[in-house]
Parts: C-alpha cells; sequence; structure tokens
C-alpha cells in the first residue's frame, strides 16, 4: 500500500492544480481526516472504552443521544474549531452554530456534520459513520450567522463521510469525481484505495425501511411493489434488498456495487410536521453531492437535493439517491402521480 498516495498527498496534489490556493483548505481537510481518526478510535473500543449507551441526553432533533453522539460531536468541535480554518460550525447534535472558540483565527470555511451517523448500531456492533459538508463563509463574513450556512448544496465545496466498518474507509468529493481512501492503522494514515468511484446506472438492489410501508405515498408503494413482484412482475427481474440503518454504510455500498437507497416522506413523518426523516444539510447534501460526482442521482422523489434551498440549518426532507436509471424511474413515479 505504500505505493498509494495518501490522503496528504493526494489532496496537496489538488491543490498544486489551483492557481492562487493557499493551503488552508488542505489544512481543513487534513483536520477532518484527523478528527475521523479520533472518532474511528473510540468506535474501534466501543465498550473497551465506555462509549457504547445512551447519554440520556436529547438533541435538538428530540432523539436520544449516545454516549458515542456526544464524543464524536466534541471531537469533531475540538479538532477542526482552533486551528483557523473554519469561520463557524453546524452540526446535528447541536441547537445552534458553533463559533470558532474565543481568541481563536478566523478561517473562511463553513463545516457542517452529522459526527455519528447511524449511532443506534453503535451498541449492536453494527457500522457507523461520519458525514461532513464544506461550504464558504460569505464574502466579508468573518463570524457567520446561521443564515450564512443557508446555501444550496450545490455551493458545497467539499463532502464526504467516513465509515468506521470492518475497516476504516473516508469518501470524499472536491466536485471533480469521488475518491476512496482506507485506514492503514498501522502506520495512521489515510491511504488512496478507491480511486475515481463510480455507480452504476442500473441496479437490482434496494434500501428502504419495510417496516414504514403502511405509511408510504402511492409512488414509493408503486416502486417497491414493482421490484418485490420481480421477474413474473413488470420490471421482468428480481430484485434484493438491504437495510442497515445507517445511511453511511447504505451510500458506500451504492458506490460499490450500486443500487437505490430511499428514506421517502409518509404519513407517520407528515403527522409529526417534517419534511422527512434525513437531515438535509448534515446527511441529503453531502451524500447527493457525493452520489452525483460518482455519475448516480438525488432527489426528494420530487425535486433535485443539491437545488434546495435550506430553510434552517436542521430541516429534514425526503431522499431517493444511487443508481441513476432507478432514481430517474422514482422520480417520475412521484410527478405522474
Ligand atoms: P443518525 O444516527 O445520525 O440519527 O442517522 C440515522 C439515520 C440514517 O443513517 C439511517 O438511514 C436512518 O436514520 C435509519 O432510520 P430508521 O431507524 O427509521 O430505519
Ligand atoms: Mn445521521
Ligand atoms: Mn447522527
Amino acid at each position: 500500500m505504500i505505493d498509494n498516495k495518501t490522503l496528504t498527498q493526494f489532496i496537496i496534489e489538488e491543490q498544486r492544480k489551483i492557481s492562487g490556493a493557499t493551503g488552508e483548505f488542505t489544512l481543513l481537510v487534513n483536520d477532518i481526516a484527523t478528527a475521523c481518526k479520533a472518532i474511528s478510535d473510540g468506535v474501534n473500543h466501543g465498550a473497551l472504552a465506555g462509549v457504547l449507551g445512551s447519554a440520556e441526553t436529547e438533541n435538538v432533533q428530540g432523539e436520544t443521544q449516545k454516549k458515542m453522539d456526544i464524543l464524536s460531536n466534541d471531537i469533531m468541535l475540538h479538532v477542526n474549531g482552533r486551528n483557523g480554518h473554519v469561520a463557524a460550525m453546524a452540526s446535528e447534535e447541536l441547537d445552534e452554530i458553533s463559533p470558532v472558540p474565543e481568541g481563536a483565527k478566523h478561517g473562511k470555511y463553513l463545516l457542517v456534520f452529522d459526527p455519528l451517523d447511524g449511532s443506534s448500531n453503535m451498541d449492536v456492533n453494527v457500522s457507523v459513520g461520519t458525514i461532513f459538508s464544506v461550504l464558504k463563509a460569505p464574502e466579508g463574513v468573518a463570524e457567520p450567522s446561521e443564515a450564512d450556512f443557508l446555501q444550496p448544496g450545490t455551493q458545497q465545496i467539499l463532502a464526504g463521510y467516513a465509515l468506521y466498518g470492518p475497516s476504516t474507509v473516508l469518501v470524499m468529493t472536491t466536485g471533480k469525481g469521488v475518491n476512496g481512501f482506507t485506514l492503514d492503522r498501522n502506520i495512521g494514515e489515510f491511504i488512496l484505495t478507491h480511486p475515481n468511484m463510480t455507480i452504476p446506472e442500473d441496479t437490482q438492489e434496494f434500501a428502504i425501511n419495510m417496516s414504514n410501508m403502511r405509511f408510504w405515498e402511492p409512488p414509493v408503494k408503486r416502486y417497491i411493489d414493482e421490484c418485490l413482484a420481480g421477474k413474473e412482475g413488470p420490471r421482468g427481474k428480481d430484485f434484493n434488498m438491504r437495510w442497515v440503518a445507517s445511511m453511511v454504510a447504505e451510500v458506500h455500498r451504492i458506490l460499490t456495487r450500486g443500487g437505490i437507497f430511499m428514506y421517502p416522506i409518509d404519513e407517520k413523518i407528515k403527522a409529526k410536521g417534517e419534511g422527512g426523516k434525513l437531515r438535509l444539510m448534515y446527511e441529503a447534501n453531502p451524500m447527493s453531492l457525493i452520489v452525483e460526482q460518482a455519475g448516480g442521482a438525488s432527489t426528494t422523489g420530487r425535486e433535485r437535493i443539491l437545488d434546495i434551498q435550506p430553510q434552517h440549518i436542521h430541516q429534514r426532507v425526503p431522499v431517493v439517491l444511487g443508481s441513476k436509471n432507478e432514481v430517474e424511474r422514482v422520480t417520475r413515479y412521484h410527478l405522474e402521480d
């Protein structure tokens, strides 16, 4: 593996292609990677480090936090907040945006993250991850407010995730394709192992939480019914199903072998007055940029996710992403409805 580039070498090479680049962005990516290594270490030690179980607290979304949710959030804030690269941060686990600590230098980037995705899987030792997204603070704004974060996903200059699975993998895009790096624990470096990741246009594998079926809207029901009908049905082929309940793991599978992932809006979600289950800025936007950059598609069923103008940082949206032809089919079913 020593023949392959490290993440740091890779981003420095990318930086050299941009005239006038200051290196600040490279340092930011490095910090994010360092935070992911620290979270990976915590996740890895599990019960040995006393990080399993609930923290008995609730986040702004009304979800009970796991100990590892809080620890991962603290690591992201601590590692990224004080090096002068970020102007402010926003996290799924924080009510409000987090300014850089008193006395620390202000950078020009806005860092947005889901510190631990799939945290209900933590205690059962199934893959979890960290999702991150970087925007630019508006020109001349040294101390950004929440309104400065409300930029559509097309404005992201970096999106990525770390997946803490059998191996720890960091996947990211700066808008020029998608690259994956595997953590070599012996030397403490992420190594480029998955260059130019692409998603096949067609698939026979879908991921959706089937227990919500009775609440779905007709277009989603129609799509899944047709998949379930298999060879004898209108699709003329059998489909396979997966549901990990960690979006990071589902997206990584789709980047590896194709597939479609859906967390649609349903009657249960509507009854709570929410627009979806997954969060636009912490989950849907970064994953949508990665999926589109890998040749896939990502919509709410009705519109392209990356085009949505966020109304508030914790906004939730329906998500349909993955292999292009399947996502386009689901979107067509919604528009025909
Ligand atoms: P988080 O752990 O950050 O709250 O996110 C969990 C998300 C997502 O990763 C996953 O796809 C989905 O919630 C699982 O939802 P269900 O428990 O309804 O299956
Ligand atoms: Mn999540
Ligand atoms: Mn989370």
